[in-house]
């Protein structure tokens, strides 16, 4: 007979199996994608809760749990769909690398030293918050660089490593053994983060939350030298492999320093609880000042016999635990929502907040990031909110204080219309932002196209900044791109703040311009999504805009990097009469807006003549002056000898090499000298 109470069983058993889901897909979220879901205390808040109940219904017990292993950051080449993800060895890890136990509370950790056998040392070190890396050395030389993966194998990402100044390829010592490993954390510094963003926000590519993401995205490059670019750094923490020297953690540390690895001065072996609390108080504080992220502590019995004996969990070792600092949060008046147009019209809702101290500073506006987001929170004008500073350096809002009274009908609904220009608000299927349609006539908008226009890496048109951008739209003398190159001396120079050598400036930036290549005037016009990458490619197959303005998506989409929605908004963008309107009035003022021909100028100019690269440039890049050099039948050598002629020479010129010319009496040449010649 059918049983209805067989049916019936405890609701603890299927929130076990909602948790497992909900960290299986965190964990992709967070380690495949690099788009965190939950945050790190949310994600341990559950995976707790998650152990409690494993412990409940043993009968329950599944090796695939996400408590019996640690997530996996292994790019996988057939599910990813990002061209650049694909080519990193798999290699297996001679020692599974192993998550750490982890607590926010003060008083666990004081249990979990105060249960270790006494007398055991503890060595209190940071707790770094980059990626880890698994380093392998073989006869004192690097032969591989592991991320964790899924901690039983992960990708080899050695190129990328090896631009790390601080991690030597090769240690050229007699004690060195046969093999060991070295694991450490693989970090971009706060001032390396702050750069890329801005330079992303720039070019319109989407931000990195926080230095880790930027750090695991940058690991993941296909591109050595653009992850040398970024400039990462990295923290190593943990020595492994047979017959090493010392029998503690902390001796092997200090041999690893001793054979030139970078370990961190704030290490400490401590002796008993009280000595262990003063460490975490005192870092608390003080890893403000740290160049890079730390989120907590690691405590480590330094005694490796004695680490043997205390052993492992499926997933992580007994005889270490992190603490770790809880982000900086703090209840606040929501006093009103307001919303702001960026340059493509997205409108981005901003917390208005009762100002408040948060990590040393004082907050009073957050991003609310979309309607979605306000939706899930439940929060709306009047609600006392939480503030949180994590790793992120932006605040954010958090969640809303549950308790007390709250108007009821004051629901919460996003605004249908464009709040700076009164144009009714679009939101894209599948895009969590409402856009203002009205791109020529949303003051935002406008003023945002005309300062990307001059920006350094588009028209580079010197003086003219935000603020008087701003000036001249209000001053009518500014609606469009087109219009600067209207702009007469007389007009500049009647403005306030503004006298006739500033406008003589600003008429020489404008005339500067005329020169700046078709590629960079396509990165200039701001067509949405097209970077300054992509507008290099597309102006390399389509070198006059003609050609492009015919172009059918179905063609643009054959170019590298080029996706149907990237096509789809060039093909509109040359739709928009308004827009032809605008190239043609540039086209007249005399822009490029054709490439070099396929085939570049050529002549003897520069015949027998070897010519040094060196520095980085601002009109052309490295490869382009190589193969004007060769165009012009001169011949582009590595280093700087007696027989160099002269060396091309742009800004942050290596100082060895410039140190070299001087020794030699080689001419430095700028690259407005260099196109001077090769021009005229
Ligand atoms: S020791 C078996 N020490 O934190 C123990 N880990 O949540 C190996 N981490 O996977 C790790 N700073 O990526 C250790 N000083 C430190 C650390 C550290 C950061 C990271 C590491 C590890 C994760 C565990």
């Amino acid at each position: 007979m059918y049983d209805l109470f067989s049916e019936i069983e405890a609701p603890e058993r299927e929130e076990l199996r909602r948790l497992r889901k909900e960290l299986e897909e965190a964990n992709y979220k967070y380690y495949v994608l690099n788009m965190p879901t939950l945050s790190d205390r949310e994600f341990d808040e559950k995976m707790h809760r998650l152990q409690a109940l494993e412990a409940m219904f043993p009968d329950m017990f599944d090796p695939k749990s996400p408590t019996q292993h640690v997530g996996s950051d292994l790019v996988e080449s057939k599910k990813s769909k990002d061209k650049s993800n694909k080519a990193f060895e798999t290699v297996k890890h001679k020692y599974p690398m192993l998550s750490l136990a982890n607590s926010y509370s003060r008083e666990e950790i004081e249990d979990w030293v105060r249960k270790l056998p006494s007398g055991v040392e503890i060595v209190c070190e940071l707790k770094y918050d980059g990626l880890s890396i698994s380093l392998w050395y073989e006869h004192g030389v690097l032969v591989k660089a592991l991320t964790r993966g899924d901690g039983q194998q992960g990708d080899n990402v050695i190129e990328n490593i090896k631009t790390i100044p601080s991690i030597p390829w090769r240690i050229e010592r007699k004690d060195v053994p046969e093999f060991f490993e070295l694991r450490g954390e693989v970090l971009l510094p706060w001032e390396r983060f702050e750069m890329l963003n801005k330079e992303r926000e720039e070019q319109e590519e989407p931000l990195f939350a926080n230095p880790r993401n930027a750090a695991s995205g940058t690991l993941k490059l296909q591109d050595p030298r653009e992850v040398a670019r970024r400039g990462l750094d990295a923290y190593l923490y943990y020595m492994l492999g047979e017959n090493l020297p010392g029998s503690t953690h902390f001796e092997r540390l200090e041999t690893a320093k001793a054979w030139g690895f970078r370990i961190s001065d704030a290490i400490k072996v401590c002796h008993n609880v009280d000595e262990v609390m003063a460490y975490i108080a005192y870092w608390d504080t003080e890893r403000k000042n740290l160049p890079v992220a730390t989120d907590g502590i690691v405590l480590k019995v330094n005694d490796l016999a004695q680490q043997e004996e205390l052993g492992y969990t499926a997933k992580t070792p007994r005889w270490a635990i992190a603490y770790k600092f809880p982000a900086e949060k703090q209840l606040t008046l929501l006093k009103e929502i307001t919303y702001q147009v960026g340059r493509t019209g997205v409108v981005t809702p901003v917390a208005n907040l009762e100002p408040v101290q948060l990590s040393g500073t004082m907050v009073q506006r957050a991003t609310l990031h979309n309607e979605d987001f306000i939706k899930q929170l439940d929060i709306r004008p009047g609600d006392r909110v939480w503030v949180e500073k994590g790793g992120e350096i932006i605040p954010k809002i958090v969640g809303r204080e549950e308790s007390g009274v709250r108007n009821q009908d004051s629901g919460y609904s996003f605004p249908t219309v464009c709040p700076e220009c009164g144009a009714t608000l679009i939101r894209v299927e599948g895009e969590a932002a409402w856009r203002c349609p009205n791109e020529s006539g949303c003051p935002p908008q406008i003023k945002g196209k005309i300062e990307h226009f001059v920006s350094r890496k588009a028209m580079n048109i010197d003086g003219l900044g935000e603020e008087t951008i701003d000036l001249f739209y209000q001053k009518g003398l500014l609606k469009n791109i087109a219009d600067i190159y209207d702009l007469k001396l007389e007009d500049i120079a009647a403005q306030e703040r503004l006298g006739e050598k500033s406008a003589q400036n600003i008429l020489d930036g404008i005339e500067a311009s005329k020169n700046v290549p078709w590629s960079r005037v396509l990165f200039a016009l701001g067509i949405r999504m097209v970077g300054e990458t992509t507008a290099k490619k597309i102006a390399r197959k389509y070198n006059t805009i003609d050609s492009l303005q015919w172009a059918t998506a179905e063609q643009l989409c054959a170019i590298e990097d080029v996706g149907p929605q990237i096509a789809e908004n060039i093909v509109k963008y040359f739709e928009d009469l308004q827009n032809l309107e605008i190239l043609e009035r540039l086209r007249q003022a005399g822009l490029q807006m054709e490439g070099e021909a396929e085939a570049a100028p050529t002549s003897d100019k520069l015949a027998g003549l070897s010519i040094v690269i060196s520095g980085t440039f601002a009109q052309h890049s490295r490869d382009e002056y190589k193969a004007m050099i060769e165009a012009h039948g001169g011949k582009n050598v590595g280093s700087v000898s007696k027989k160099t002629s002269f060396i091309l020479a742009g800004e942050n010129m290596g100082p060895e090499k410039r140190k070299k010319a001087e020794d030699l009496g080689i001419p430095l040449k700028t690259e407005e000298e260099f196109l001077e010649i090769v021009e005229n």
